[in-house]
């Protein structure tokens, strides 16, 4: 079910999300809503908290990667933990499906490992580069309650001041559902 993407300036977005527990009646339910919800939307990825819901899930799907160099993923990260970040890092125009018309350049690690259980609750373990790294990082700054824009600049943060405001007050639209 498409639900409505929780938007910047609600308090949610700032909460650390909850671990899963293995055989959490919620979860087949959350994983579809998270899969519908970002495809309607056009996102590469959507955290749980996105949805409203204060648990460590986050799904990507980066298979439509026009970088042929770049493997496909599509896959749902439950309870993931970092494992390790690559020193160098890399510039990308990162957006955010909870900070809509906003792009702002962001630094991140190249690679990641990252531990995690599937939809299935089986443990994986995995070595990500590209977008596939990019998303990763990104979606699981939301399960810790941060946001793209903490890595801005004092400077940069202020100059966009007005912008977030207007999103945090609603008066940003969205092509998807959303909520405050
Ligand atoms: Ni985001």
């Amino acid at each position: 079910m498409i639900r409505p993407i929780v938007m910047y300036g609600s308090p949610i977005l700032r909460q650390k999300a909850l671990p899963v527990e293995p055989g959490d009646k919620r979860l087949p339910n959350l994983i579809q809503d998270l899969w519908d919800t970002m495809y309607n939307a056009q996102g590469i990825g959507l955290a749980a908290p996105q949805i409203g819901i204060l648990l460590r899930v986050f799904v990507i799907d980066v298979s439509g990667s026009k970088n042929p160099e770049e493997p496909p993923l599509r896959e749902v990260f439950i309870n993931p933990r970092l494992i390790a970040l690559e020193a160098q890092r890399t510039p990308y125009e990162e957006g955010c499906l909870s900070i809509p018309g906003l792009r702002e350049r962001i630094y991140r690690p190249s690679g990641v490992e990252i531990e995690y259980y599937d939809a299935n609750f089986r443990l994986k373990r995995g070595r990500f580069t590209g977008m596939a790294a990019r998303a990763i990082q990104h979606e699981y700054d939301h399960l810790e309650g941060r946001l793209f824009i903490d890595y801005l600049s004092p400077l940069r943060r202020q100059l966009l001041r007005a912008k977030l405001r207007e999103i945090a007050a609603g008066r940003v639209e969205a092509a998807y559902p959303t909520t405050l």
